[in-house]
């Protein structure tokens, strides 16, 4: 499956390294895209508060990203948020399916909204109005009442909304565990088989 994945600056980077680890040794043709405030979450959140990273530039802390969550460079093909240029860009692409994870409320808000102002938000506006599959993971909590009713506008206009909020019916014993939970889910979304989790087999 020909992917485009965006990781926004929501908290929980580790759900958008384990699905890139899933899709890139999957056999897919994967491209992410981190925006700006994503690669300073990363930092912040993946590496001891950010203090092994803090300063460096954006590729290094994507290269440890990737070395952390067992993804090889040659595995994805990365693309700069301001690449407005990419093909994704077009309707006229191939892409098959996009998925934004984490997503923030903010870029939530610019698709509800039809703003395209960096390449994620573009790739989703394109995969909306090509009616192709686009999967969010919004992470935020509370929620306001605009948040909940950009997430219903998304919805309502084709998007698929698998909020971060992990089961615990399946035991989860490591923080890995509980996000490929969701990861898993995103996958179901999309049709693609996957052993992330144990299936609920009933009483
Ligand atoms: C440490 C940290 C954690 C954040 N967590 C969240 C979050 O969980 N949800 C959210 O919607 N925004 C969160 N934000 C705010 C977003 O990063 C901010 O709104 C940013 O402008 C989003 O830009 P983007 O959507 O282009 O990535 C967080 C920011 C920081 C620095």
């Amino acid at each position: 499956m020909r992917l485009f994945i965006g990781i926004s600056g929501a908290s929980g980077s580790i759900y958008g390294g384990r699905l890139l680890r899933a899709l890139a040794g999957g056999g897919h043709e994967v491209s992410a895209c981190f925006s700006t405030a994503a690669v300073e979450v990363v930092r912040h959140e993946e590496f001891d508060s950010g203090l092994k990273l803090l300063g460096a530039p954006a590729d290094q802390v994507l290269e440890a990203f990737f070395s952390r969550h067992g993804i090889l460079p040659r595995q994805l093909e990365v693309i700069l948020p301001d690449n407005i240029g990419h093909a994704f860009s077009s309707g006229s692409s191939l892409v098959e399916a996009a998925v934004i994870c984490p997503c923030s409320m903010s870029t939530i808000a610019s698709i509800a909204a039809g703003i395209s102002s960096n390449l994620i938000q573009r790739v989703a506006d394109v995969m909306l109005k090509e009616s192709r599959p686009l999967v969010v993971v919004p992470r935020e909590t509370p929620l306001s009442e605009i948040q909940l009713r950009n997430l219903y506008v998304i919805k309502k206009a084709g998007a698929q909304v698998v909020a971060a909020m992990p089961a615990f019916y399946h035991n989860p014993q490591t923080i890995e565990e509980m996000a490929d939970f969701i990861v898993g889910k995103v996958l179901d979304v999309l049709g693609i088989d996957h052993g992330l989790f144990r299936r609920w087999e009933g009483w």
